[in-house]
């Protein structure tokens, strides 16, 4: 994953550099650190651990440097364990680099490297690219990057800096994503806009195989073959105030509340006459008749949006839906073919499995549509149709607000495919579009009181492990409560279809272990209480999450969280709240780093 950002301008170059990492710290966290150009020299500062932990200390005993052009990197190591010696940026006296990705032949690129009397010392592949360019460098930074970038396999986004050229950065990537930021008389790099917002909203996207040139006037663009190529500028219609966390403590509780606001953001426009449109995709009716299957494949929390979506088309229109982890399904050779939809979800739109798994199905020539956030993000721009959430920038690693907004768009998809496929009438799609209307006032009324979140959330600290358990949607929506829990509070938890507990898992059920219990689909009820029942008379602590007006006793449940009720089908947009909150509390409650949770990085981008 990684970080990575660049400077170049009138102004000292230290803080900026700085203060845009700080916005990418989401994307990994082993390490930091800049090298700037300070006297015709190269300086690199960096060390192993957060930003705060470790690289402003070092920054203060290095005293203040004085120069206006530098890169800078926020690591999620994949080669070589987080240490000082292992951070970026990484090179010579005369080449430095900060990378984003994976080289994968760089054991191939070492020994060459090694014959040709260059000692190593770390255990990073990006040490082999940073060697390389000096390797190729005769003077001309273009000529050097083409090169080495020729001898590479794998994914990259490099900021480069060269002694000789103290006023310019280079800049070149494969599949990794890169920005190059537009200011005035100052220009930029950076990994994704977030960390640009508060200098500037116009920039450059920059493609696979394309080199930047930058000095504080501007960007020249080339192809490996040196021809230049002419770049539209891009602007960015994120705001700055969305990606700091405004009063709240963490960005999680402030992106959980942002979620009324990102759902209105994400349907309303895509609602006409009161009917789902998805035009601005390029979706008709009569392509939504005619696929024989709907896969949905994505990661994570995603994957969970796309379970909701599942138990949704299907019981709508009974259209045959297959959910896919990504990661297996590039590799399971899939049954698919070109008369088939694929409906790809990603918030950061750079997941490396996720793509993947998008560039198999334009290969088997299917349809791909895209849920996407981040505008200009790969996904977006490979997918053959795609429909941005509007949830704006999500900086918690823990996704709350993207998952909600994926879940809101997946049941406008869900209203189109039985309307195409006339399994509803229009006047009930109305009907049911008026209902989706109403979901943000209810997930702002489950806002308005987080106590029962934090009591909730204070049984679960102590426990080594628990369970969710559900059936039909309270499952898909269980297995995201499970992944929030474990993801930022490293409690163990499971989730688990309610009626499969008593095939084995049940036997894990002892004196006081929690099991939260998601009760909101009135069909099932009373399926899903004689469940609860049945764990809490083996000791569990069993904690309901269900609609008002749906009775749970005393004998059923110790704790009952009550949320206003949305109808069954619509649910998981209101019962996820809770779930989310108390996810977020056990983690405040246990003393973690919440948005920033161990051994992980927002957007993954390696396999
Ligand atoms: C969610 O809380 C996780 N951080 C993670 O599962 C995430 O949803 C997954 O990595 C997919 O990311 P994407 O939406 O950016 O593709
Ligand atoms: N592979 C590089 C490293 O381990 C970059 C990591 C990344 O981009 O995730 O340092």
């Amino acid at each position: 994953m990684c970080g990575i950002v660049g400077y170049t301008g009138k102004n000292k170059c230290e803080d900026i550099l700085i203060n845009s990492l700080r916005k990418l710290e989401y994307r990994g966290y082993d390490s930091a650190g800049i090298a700037v150009i300070e006297n015709g020299k190269i300086k690199t500062v960096k060390s192993k651990g957060k930003i705060n932990d470790g690289l402003v200390k070092k920054l203060e005993d290095a005293g203040t440097l004085n120069a206006v052009t530098g890169i800078g990197h926020t690591r999620w190591a994949t080669h070589g364990e987080p240490s000082d010696i292992n951070s970026h940026p990484i090179g010579n006296s005369r080449v430095t680099i900060v990378h984003n990705g994976i080289i994968e032949n760089y054991r191939k690129l070492k020994t060459f490297l090694i014959e040709k009397g260059y000692e190593f010392e770390s255990e990073t592949d990006t040490e082999t690219v940073a060697k390389l360019l000096d390797y190729y460098y005769t003077g001309n930074p273009v000529e050097a990057i083409s090169k080495a970038v020729t001898d590479i396999e794998g994914a990259y986004a490099l900021g480069i800096i060269f002694r000789d050229y103290p006023d310019m950065i280079y800049a070149v990537r494969k599949d990794s994503p890169l920005i190059v930021g537009i200011g005035d008389g100052e220009m930029y790099i950076a990994s994704d806009m977030t960390a640009l917002l508060e200098y500037t909203k116009k920039y450059y996207l920059l493609e696979t195989g394309e080199i930047a040139a930058i000095s504080q006037n501007g960007a020249s663009f080339c192809d490996l073959h040196g021809n230049k190529i002419k770049k539209e500028e891009q602007i960015a219609t994120w705001d700055v105030s969305e990606a700091e966390k405004g009063g709240f403590e963490h960005f999680m509780l402030k992106e959980i509340h942002e979620q009324p606001n990102a759902v209105t953001k994400t349907i309303s426009p895509r609602i006409k006459d009161g009917l789902p449109c998805f035009e601005e995709c390029g979706l008709t009716d009569e392509m939504l008749r005619n696929y024989h299957h709907i896969f949905i494949v994505a990661c994570g929390s995603a994957m969970h949006a796309g379970m909701v979506g599942k138990y949704i088309i299907e019981s709508m229109s009974r259209t045959p839906v297959i959910v896919d982890i990504a990661s297996e399904f590039r590799y399971r050779n899939p049954l698919l073919s070109a008369d088939d939809l694929v409906v790809i979800i990603s918030q950061s739109g750079e997941t490396a499995d996720t793509k993947a798994a998008l560039e198999l199905a334009n290969e088997v020539g299917a349809d791909t549509l895209a849920f996407v956030n981040v505008v200009g993000s790969s996904i977006a721009r490979e997918a053959k149709m795609v429909m941005f959430t509007y949830a704006g920038p999500e900086i918690s690693v823990a996704s709350t607000k993207a998952y909600m907004v994926q879940v809101a768009l997946m049941y406008l998809l869900s209203f189109r495919v039985a309307l195409a496929r006339h399994a509803i009438t229009e006047e009930q799609c109305r009907d049911y579009i008026t209902e989706l209307e109403k979901i943000p006032d209810k997930i702002s009324e489950c806002l308005k009181d987080l106590d029962p979140y934090r009591k909730a959330a204070s049984r679960l600290v102590g426990a080594d492990s628990l369970l969710y358990i559900g059936r039909g949607l309270d499952y898909a929506l269980s297995m995201e409560g499970s992944l929030k829990l474990k993801e930022i509070s490293y409690i163990h938890s499971e989730s688990y279809a309610a009626g499969e507990l008593k095939h084995g898992t049940i036997s894990l059920i002892c004196d006081g272990m929690p099991v939260i219990a998601v009760a909101t689909q009135r069909e099932l009820l009373a399926k899903t209480i004689s469940n609860m029942r049945e764990v809490k008379t083996r000791g569990a602590y069993v904690i309901a999450i269900c609609p008002k007006g749906i009775s749970v006793d005393a004998e059923s449940a110790d704790q009952i969280i009550e949320i206003p009720d949305a109808g069954d089908m619509l649910m998981p947009l209101v019962a996820v709240v809770p779930l989310q909150l108390i996810a977020y509390y056990a983690s405040v409650l246990r003393g973690n780093d919440v948005d920033k949770p161990r051994n992980l990085a927002k957007s993954v981008t390696v396999e």
